[in-house]
């Protein structure tokens, strides 16, 4: 048979670190110790209570198809959340359970993205966003942000790279890879000038409770037509249960409950049934008591790069990255990535998966491994650059 796929599949690129990842998986199997500073994940398990409730729910035979837009007593238990965490008003009927931030981000899109609408996105960002935006067709607009701007997008901006074609704009507050975040007037601005251009707005707050001196504030206190995306994956440590929600405005509840209906079937139950302990006091506990670890861990990773000569331009407000800029260091990341890996075993992301303002010039480590693994990662890397810790 002819090798034919869809021609959209010329815009999708594989994400660059993986190839660093099966690298770093083949010097392990040769007896090599790697830190991974490269994964985008917590590095601890799920908390018990979550497992627990999910593993009865298995039990007791509730393996069975949810609602399309998941079960009625989550989506009740997430506008709790909103309430308690917030003080904000969510109806759960605005709240769709997705798989995944990444399941939320297809509905959005597919139900948003017509063939050549073009969308706005930070760059450096997430990078799945602008294939997912090319599954649909849309067109990815990269808005290159800086340290002038906290590496988010501003009105400013956006009037500069709105088009007759701009269909809307999507932000991530904590900001993957830059962990910045935006404030309420900061997140209102933008909205009013997507109302005023007659575009949609999109908010990425999976990286929500991981903030390590302000609270990051919802969008959702901006304005009920903003759509939010949201996730069990970080906070809730909960990434391989591909859990997430969205909060939709109003008029396109039904609209994306026909293509959840269509495209998904529905979240899975059993992690859904899991996901009912997520919100419990005792849950709270231990995902707090995470928190103040990972902060932990940047106040002492965040310093020791600095030392090495790596410069944090972004400041590191949340979720567990910090993006540096290793210009002194080197002329290109993608290789510096490379040769930290081959010789002293240490995996961290290049800039090039995250955009193509400046990637050469940044790497990006992830704080999801232990102090001591962070500890040993930086004497290994002062080793590197012939210095000392
Ligand atoms: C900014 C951002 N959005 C969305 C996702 C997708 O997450 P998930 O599908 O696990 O909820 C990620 C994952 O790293 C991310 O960093």
């Amino acid at each position: 048979m002819t090798y034919r796929p869809a021609s959209r599949l010329a815009g999708i690129a594989p994400f660059h670190v993986v190839e660093l990842f099966t690298r770093a998986r083949q010097l392990e199997a040769e007896g090599r110790d790697i830190i991974h500073m490269e994964v985008g994940e917590p590095d601890f398990p799920t908390p018990e209570p979550i497992a627990n409730a999910a593993v009865d729910a298995i039990k007791q035979g509730k393996t069975k198809y949810s609602e399309a837009l998941g079960l009625p007593e989550l989506r009740a238990a997430i506008a709790a959340f909103y309430r308690s965490r917030y003080g904000i008003t969510v109806p759960a009927s605005r709240i769709a359970v997705t798989n995944g931030a990444s399941g939320a981000l297809n509905l959005a899109f597919a139900c948003l993205a017509d063939p050549g609408s073009e969308w706005l996105l930070a760059d450096p960002g997430y990078p799945c966003n602008r294939h997912i935006i090319r599954a649909y067709e849309g067109q990815p607009i990269a808005i290159p942000v800086d340290a002038a701007s906290n590496f988010q997008p501003t009105p400013t901006l956006l009037e500069r790279y709105w088009s007759a074609r701009t269909a809307g704009l999507l932000v991530a507050s904590p900001a993957n890879p830059t962990g910045t975040l935006l404030t309420l007037p900061e997140i209102a601005a933008l909205a009013t000038t997507c109302r005023q251009r007659g575009g949609h707005f999109l908010v990425d707050e999976i990286y929500h409770g991981l903030t390590y001196e302000d609270d990051a504030p919802s969008a959702c206190a901006a304005g009920d037509d903003i759509w939010i995306i949201q996730s069990f994956s970080k906070y809730f440590q909960m990434t391989g249960w591909r859990l997430g929600w969205m909060v939709i405005p109003e008029a396109y509840v039904r609209d994306v409950e026909k293509l959840a209906q269509n495209l998904t079937l529905c979240p899975s139950t059993p992690a859904q049934y899991g996901a009912l302990a997520a919100f419990a006091p005792e849950t709270l506990e231990i995902l707090e008591a995470r928190r103040a670890e990972f902060r932990r861990r940047r106040d002492f990773l965040a310093p020791a790069l600095s030392s090495l000569g790596f410069t944090i331009t972004a400041r590191p407000q949340g979720a567990f990255y910090l993006y540096c800029d290793c210009s002194s260091l080197s002329n290109d990341s993608f290789h510096l990535a490379r040769d930290l890996l081959e010789t002293v075993g240490v995996a961290a992301t290049p800039g090039l998966d995250f955009g193509s303002n400046a990637p050469e010039k940044h790497i990006r480590f992830a704080y999801t491994t232990g102090l001591d693994r962070l500890a040993e990662a930086v004497d290994r890397l002062a080793g590197y650059f012939g210095q000392r810790a």
